[in-house]
């Protein structure tokens, strides 16, 4: 049986995420692994549309925001059509290597600061462990830059004093993530105070995933 690979992108608003996410894919199905991109939120399930109204306005608590990320997120892990074999756990029985743009980890960062993050760790528990979390570590300033480059509507979480908190309680959430068996690769886009250009850091990326997937010897090659 062929055994897939789960890679999740972490970090606040801002870091980077989809961009490196979808590099390394891009890269990884050049280099002859079968690569996925996904993404979380997702934007197919029949929870989508509510969370991401929820997200804009803000009027909804945090227990029940985080049930219904958690909610969003078992569908994708069982059900999403758009994955081969149905879902990430099809794709992951079918050997692909499936990078997700958020996962659980985001849940415990964002809804776990204002409720705690055992709460979102139980909701969770039926949501398998990311083989390896690449954790993007960004300044809360260089993130906010960022966003109102981006120019869209912000969401909730887009605020200094939250993405400074969001941020702190990633460093608790990374160690759940070790403890739990994932191997965390932490980049960051700054040495200094300089901001490294996209490939530094996508580089730094591939080499370490690379390291990571060539000990793993069940992984298909296409
Ligand atoms: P984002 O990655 O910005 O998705 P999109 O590009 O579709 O807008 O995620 C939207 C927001 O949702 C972002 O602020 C992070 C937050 N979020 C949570 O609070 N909990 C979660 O479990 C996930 C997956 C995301």
């Amino acid at each position: 049986m062929s055994r897939g690979v789960l890679i999740a992108f972490e970090g606040i608003d801002g870091s980077g995420l989809t961009t490196h996410s979808r590099l390394l894919v891009e890269w990884l199905n050049s280099m002859g692994y079968k690569s996925l991109w996904t993404k979380e939120p997702t934007d197919n399930s029949p929870f989508s549309g509510l969370l991401k109204s929820l997200l804009r306005r803000g009027n909804v608590n945090h227990f029940s925001l985080g049930l219904l990320f958690a909610a969003d997120r078992m569908w994708h892990l069982l059900e999403d059509p758009s994955l081969p074999g149905n879902g990430i756990i099809g794709a992951l029985s079918s050997g692909y290597v499936v990078v997700t743009d958020r996962y659980k980890y985001s849940s415990m960062a964002y809804q776990g600061s204002f409720t705690g993050i055992d709460y979102i760790w139980a909701i969770n528990s039926r949501a398998p462990r990311a083989d390896v979390l690449v954790y993007i570590d960004v300044p809360v300033d260089l993130a906010l830059k960022r966003i109102e480059e981006r120019g869209a509507i912000p969401d909730i979480y887009e605020k200094r004093e939250l993405l400074t908190a969001i941020k702190e309680s990633f460093k608790t959430v990374l160690s759940h993530a070790k403890k739990e068996g994932a191997l965390v690769i932490e980049v960051s886009p700054v040495r200094g105070d300089r901001e490294m250009p996209i490939h530094t850091v996508q580089n730094e990326i591939r080499n370490r995933v690379v390291e990571y997937l060539k000990t793993v010897k069940e992984t298909t090659r296409a």
